[in-house]
């Protein structure tokens, strides 16, 4: 399969909202009728777009969006330059498995690299799929292993 990384327009909110939808560990999204998923997710874009801190890139193959990353640009006052800070990369379960998850990460690296960011960090589940398979040891990343991952919810 060929596929393309462009950023992302608010026009690719269904489609990206229904690579969300399509994802079990999402339970907002699954409860409610797909265009109000459509709606939010046009709504947080939006909010998105509005500054230069943050990017989402979407993922087409044969004009259809099938994959998308969201990266936060973060002036952590700690390091030496921002962190980008990869907070969703998911791709359709059809097309998984065929490149798209690493050159989505190789797009999201160059972005940060022309940023001049000091790293790029994420969270991955350690029950996922992706962690078992080691999808992002393979391509380069380390785990923290001494750090633990908090949230308030609020
Ligand atoms: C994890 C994910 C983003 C990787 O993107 P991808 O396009 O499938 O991956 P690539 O083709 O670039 O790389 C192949 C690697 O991805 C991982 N991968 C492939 N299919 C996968 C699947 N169905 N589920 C989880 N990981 C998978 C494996 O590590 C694979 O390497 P391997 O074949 O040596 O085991 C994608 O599979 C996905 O969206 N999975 C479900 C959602 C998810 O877990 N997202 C990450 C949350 S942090």
């Amino acid at each position: 399969m060929e596929f393309r990384i462009r950023p992302a327009e608010l026009s690719d909110a269904g489609a990206i909202a229904a690579i969300l939808r399509e994802l079990p560990w999402f339970e907002s999204a699954s409860k409610e009728p797909p265009e109000a998923t459509g709606e939010r997710v046009a709504r947080l874009m939006a909010m998105c777009q509005r500054d230069s801190s943050h990017t989402v890139l979407a993922g087409e193959c044969e004009g259809a969006v099938v994959g998308y990353a969201s990266v936060h640009w973060l002036p952590y006052l700690i390091l030496p330059a921002p962190e980008g800070y990869v907070s969703e990369l998911f791709i359709l379960a059809s097309h998984r498995g065929q490149g798209l998850g690493k050159m989505l990460l190789d797009a999201v690296e160059h972005e940060a690299r022309l940023r001049g960011c000091s790293r790029l960090s994420l969270l991955n589940g350690r029950h996922r799929e992706s962690y078992a398979r080691e999808f992002y040891r393979k391509i380069g990343w380390t785990e923290r292993e001494a750090m633990a991952n908090f949230v308030r919810v609020l």
